[in-house]
């Protein structure tokens, strides 16, 4: 079977345009982009301060979604790291998944073949 990986980030949404065309220097062409919010380790805040207790703040931020086989997964994340990172709270998450297998649907073409952007 096919080695297949999705990898998700997580970041700053005005980091988007630059995160994309890092992306696509590197060959990566087929992404699913999501606005989402959400919050993560709340370093350097407390959940409770001076006794009154308050949920993480939602933070708005944009999920780049994506799935690839030919492009290793390491370039993805050195190239996210080094458009993404400023040293300050809040640059973001990538997560890594391995992926069962993928369809294309108009040709049923599966696995590694279903992600080639050249047929
Ligand atoms: N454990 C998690 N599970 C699911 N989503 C997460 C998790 N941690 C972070 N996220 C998502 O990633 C986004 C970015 O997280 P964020 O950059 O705040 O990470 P962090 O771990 O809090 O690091 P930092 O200290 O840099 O803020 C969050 O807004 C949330 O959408
Ligand atoms: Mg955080």
């Amino acid at each position: 079977m096919d080695k297949i990986t999705k990898v998700e980030i997580i970041t700053r949404p005005k980091k988007f345009e630059e995160l994309k065309a890092a992306l696509n220097e590197i060959g990566v062409l087929g992404m699913t982009v999501t606005h989402v919010v959400g919050c993560g380790v709340q370093k350097g805040s407390m959940n409770n301060y001076r006794g009154i207790s308050y949920t993480p703040e939602l933070v708005p931020k944009v999920k780049v979604e994506t799935v690839i086989s030919e492009v290793p997964v390491e370039a993805v994340i050195e190239a996210a790291k080094k458009v993404l990172y400023t040293g300050e709270i809040g640059d973001g998450k990538i997560f890594v998944y391995d992926i069962a297998n993928v369809i294309r649907i108009r040709t049923g073409d599966e696995g590694k073949k279903a992600l080639d952007n050249t047929i």
